[in-house]
């Protein structure tokens, strides 16, 4: 039995409380389902910046009433002291997630994402240092890598930032730090590698690269492909950034503030990653097997190519990634159809 089908057990056993901001969102929606799956007491906490009153609608009709009757949901907005020392009452562990994405956002409008991502950050931690949570668990970002070179990205070792959102991401990683030697704060941050899955959102100019994609070619619009298609990430699954985020608030730790990588481990490039997805929407849709992506300018801020070391994850969490990227693409893609079915 794995690290975590232990925990999953121990947790279905004896349920705790847990707070996820962002619960709304991408990450923070798919965390709720499974919390809830588990029949465990979630408060949740978004203020729709991003996020969807159609995500908590889903995660609803997927877990049933029975367990839905253990959400709490306020919403509100983490710049607010009051706000989050409501949240964080009689909270276990608190799974932060929400936050302004996206290093273009950041860039139109560093002012926003700052306000948000750090002053949002540390009115949550503040809150949750005189609650005495047990973990603070935060989402930190592989963006904090920023210009070193090194493949594969270890967690010591990081570079300068390339954009304003790496600049905050890094910033809450500082301020745990700080907490966690100045306070006793237990914090955690996961350093996401481009997390994908149902609920990450196709719209706006701000959406990521996976559901942007699946988006156009469903809609038989231009796919644009930034570079020249060599440039490679890590992208994980969300089960795997689940099954991080649920360990990490978990495991005995013998620091008060760690900083893990969340990824697979191996390196897709954007060709590739073009073509898995065109193949998965073809299911539904094989007129799209004649689409060619546009190759256009890179983009600024992006870096070329990432790739996680996810030993330390696995050494002291006991994390291992259950979804390569063609198997998260398999859950993924009848999602996004479906998605795109209701639309119209
Ligand atoms: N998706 C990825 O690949 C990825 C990679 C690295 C880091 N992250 C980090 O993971 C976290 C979740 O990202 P996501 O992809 O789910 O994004 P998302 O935009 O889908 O979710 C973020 C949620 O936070 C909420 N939110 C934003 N500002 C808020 C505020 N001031 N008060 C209350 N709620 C607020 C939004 O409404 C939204 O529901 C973020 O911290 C992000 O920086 C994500």
């Amino acid at each position: 039995m794995t690290a975590f089908q232990q925990l999953q057990q121990q947790l279905q056993q004896h349920p705790r409380h847990w707070l996820v901001t962002g619960c709304a969102g991408f990450i923070g929606s798919n965390l709720l389902e499974a919390l809830l799956r588990l029949g465990q007491r979630v408060t949740g906490l978004d203020n729709f910046s991003t996020g969807y009153q159609a995500n908590l609608d889903e995660v609803r009709t997927l877990v049933g009433e029975a367990a839905w009757a253990n959400f709490h949901f306020i919403e509100g907005d983490i710049r607010h002291p009051e706000t989050c020392q409501q949240a964080v009452n009689e909270v276990d562990y608190i799974l932060h997630q929400a936050a302004l994405g996206s290093v273009p956002r950041s860039l139109a409008d560093p002012w926003n994402s700052h306000d948000s991502n750090v002053n949002g950050f540390l009115q949550l931690l503040i809150a949750a240092r005189d609650a005495g949570v047990k973990r603070f668990v935060y989402a930190a970002s592989s963006s904090t890598y920023g210009d070193h070179p090194a493949l594969p990205k270890i967690e010591d070792r990081i570079g300068k930032p390339l954009s304003p959102y790496a600049v905050t991401k890094y910033i809450g990683e500082l301020y745990a730090d700080v907490f966690a030697r100045s306070y006793g704060v237990s914090a955690v941050g996961l350093r996401y590698f481009n997390v994908f899955g149902p609920r990450q959102n196709p719209l706006g100019a701000y959406a990521a690269v996976m559901p942007q994609w699946f988006g156009a070619l469903l809609k038989h619009e231009p796919v644009y492909i930034n570079g020249d298609g060599y440039t490679s990430r890590d992208f994980c699954f969300i089960a795997n950034a689940i099954q991080a985020n649920l360990l990490a608030a978990t495991a005995p730790l013998e620091k008060n503030h760690e900083v893990f990588n969340v990824a697979v481990g191996e390196r897709t490039d954007l060709n590739q990653l073009y073509r898995w997805i065109r193949d998965a929407v073809a299911v539904a849709d094989p007129s799209v097997q004649e689409i060619e992506p546009i190759y256009r300018d890179f983009r600024p801020g992006d870096v070329q190519h990432s790739l996680a070391d996810i030993s330390k994850a696995n050494q002291l969490l006991g994390y291992q990634p259950t979804h390569r990227v063609p198997d998260g693409l398999a859950v993924a893609a009848p999602w996004y159809i479906q998605y795109w079915r209701d639309q119209r």
